[in-house]
């Protein structure tokens, strides 16, 4: 299978420093890892790896500025790392981290390059996308927005009736709208005073009605953020958004005041009727999930400020230079990818849980679904073959301690292997009474009691003590045995701020990237959302006619047909 693109990008492609494209399963590294996993690692406990290294902690944790990642409560042993390592150089790891920080065409099935670090250099060195330097480029738009958040902030900016803008909304899904919404979210503390901020995604009508009634046209400004301004559910949200703003302002000039885009697409936001001087650019070289950090993060810095969107970005350029610059085994992204390749290649976990112990972080499981799953859920590799090992894991999660009483019972006792990132900040923004000493206790005992489980000598004594008889005790021991050996990792932040988030978003994204390049799949394309799209536009004008449709398989025909038939 060969994916098609123009000759010309075909023949800039061959002239380029791609990724390298290794079968990883046919590394050395691969081989030793499978061996040492079956001769000396299935039947490790990690309780008995503490016991046997007091090191464990200071072996296996780094700490980043503000941020400590321990990630000793993992089933590896010094042996297991060196080898992950290994398979990190077998699959030319340092040569494709080059290219993306070089700006090569790494999106090869898109033709272009993966450039979302340059939004956040602050170096003063340029950065080179197909010769040209496009540091000049993202330096204009940020002091776009930056002028324009002052200008909202103060109060120089007017509505059609003169009024001050108090309502932003954001509309746009999936990149253009998860980053904006996760990172709005964690930082609320942060808030400008007087604005509010609402994001529309869904293109059901309920998403855009219900937020409609809680704001005024006259203060409302509305920020259509599409990469391509052609996506069905933005498009249909932003014109009857358009539609709901002219109703009260009659005149179409006065759209001027209230509509501005994000996008890449100039010719189609002016076919929308948006003056080309309200519209914030970015390029083709910015993923949509990776977009936050470009002017589709405009909602982000008019709901924090422009300078604590700029503390982000910073955030994130601490972790591109510790990325770029830091030895394999000391660097935060890449032992994370590590261990999750560990736990899906070699012992069968099949998804990742998130678990943010902070409620302002409550969109962050949410927000990395999409990075990584639509970054790497993907079953052919950059040779264009069909691949035999398993890639992206399903990605999930809550905040702590919310999950504790839903789904840990599972992670706990049930049959599946979840790794589980547990991230807690030690400060927080809402210092009340003990909520936070409470919080923080749940989240260490639980990775203590993922590790640790509970031996049925200890589930005896525990029933005995609280006075069962011997045979309640012989009954209720093997509900009450717990196996223990969960791994998990801890991320432990000082705090919240926007500069830490910045830097906890570029870890995952960046671990993202190493993983893709181990399976050497193509992380910065999303052709698997595109079949969806296309049936659904052919399916909508058969939604309107009355007649019954026969054209598709038994199962469609029928629901459609139900489906007029209960409009009725
Ligand atoms: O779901 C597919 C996708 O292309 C995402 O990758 C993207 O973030 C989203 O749609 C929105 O796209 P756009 O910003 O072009 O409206």
């Amino acid at each position: 299978m060969r994916y098609k693109l123009s000759s010309k990008t075909e023949k800039r492609l061959k002239t380029k420093n791609m990724l390298p494209k290794v079968n990883p399963t046919n590394t050395q590294a691969w081989l030793l890892l499978r061996r040492h996993y079956e001769e000396e690692m299935q039947r490790m406990h990690l309780r008995d790896l503490f016991t046997q290294d007091t090191d464990r902690f200071q072996k296996f944790s780094v700490t980043l500025g503000d941020i400590l990642f321990d990630y000793s409560k993992n089933l590896i042993t010094p042996k297991t790392q060196h080898l992950l390592l290994q398979l990190a150089e077998d699959v030319s790891l340092k040569e494709a981290i080059t290219s993306l920080f070089a700006g090569e065409l790494i999106n090869e099935t898109e033709g272009r390059a993966v450039l979302h670090t340059a939004l956040r250099n602050f170096s003063g060195a340029p950065v080179l996308s197909e010769g040209k330097d496009v540091m000049p480029d993202v330096q204009r738009v940020q002091q776009q927005m930056k002028d324009f958040c002052a200008n909202v902030h103060s109060g120089k900016w007017k509505g059609y009736t003169g009024k001050k803008i108090k309502y932003i909304v954001n509309i746009g899904i999936g990149g253009s709208d998860l980053g904006p919404v996760m990172v709005t979210e964690a930082l609320k503390p942060y808030q400008v005073k007087d604005i509010q901020t609402f994001y529309v995604s869904n293109v059901d009508g309920t998403h855009i009605a219900e937020t409609l009634k809680k704001v005024k046209p006259e203060e409302t400004l509305f920020l259509i953020a599409s990469k391509t301004f052609t996506t069905q559910e933005t498009m249909t949200n932003a014109l009857t958004a358009r539609q709901w703003f002219l109703d009260a302002a009659k005149e179409e000039s006065h759209i001027a005041k209230h509509f501005a885009a994000l996008s890449t697409n100039e010719k189609e936001v002016v076919k929308f009727g948006i003056d080309p001087k309200n519209m914030f650019e970015f390029w083709d070289w910015v993923g949509g999930r990776y977009s936050l950090w470009s002017a589709i993060g405009l909602s982000i810095a008019l709901t924090i400020g422009y300078d604590n969107f700029e503390l982000l970005l910073k955030g994130a350029y601490e972790v591109d230079e510790h990325f770029k610059n830091t030895s394999f085994d000391k660097n935060i992204p890449v032992i994370m990818a590590l261990i999750g390749v560990w736990y899906g290649n070699f012992m069968g976990a099949q998804s990742e849980a998130i678990l943010p112990y902070d409620q302002y972080m409550h969109r962050f499981a949410a927000y990395f679904q999409q990075g990584n799953m639509e970054s790497n859920g993907k079953s052919v590799d950059r040779n264009g073959n069909e691949v035999n090992y398993t890639t992206g894991p399903v990605i999930w999660g809550e905040p702590g301690t919310n999950g504790q009483h839903a789904f840990y019972q599972l992670i706990h006792q049930g049959k599946l292997l979840i790794p589980c990132d547990f991230i807690a900040p030690a400060i927080s923004h809402n210092p009340i009474g003990d909520h936070h000493v409470k919080l923080l206790s749940n989240f260490f005992a639980q990775t203590e009691a993922l590790m640790n489980g509970k031996t049925e000598k200890e589930a005896k004594e525990e029933l005995q003590n609280a006075g069962k008889s011997d045979e309640e005790c012989k009954k209720l021991v093997p509900f009450k045995t717990f196996d223990g050996n969960k791994p998990t990792n801890s991320f432990l932040v000082k705090q919240i701020t926007p500069f830490t988030l910045g830097s906890l978003i570029a870890l995952y994204e960046h671990k993202i990237f190493v993983q893709g390049v181990i399976w050497n799949i193509f992380s910065f394309d999303q052709w698997g959302v595109e079949l969806g799209k296309q049936l659904a536009n052919k399916i909508l004008p058969e939604l309107i006619t009355d007649e019954a449709v026969n054209s598709h398989d038994s199962s469609t025909n029928g629901l459609i047909n139900a489906f007029k038939q209960l409009r009725k």
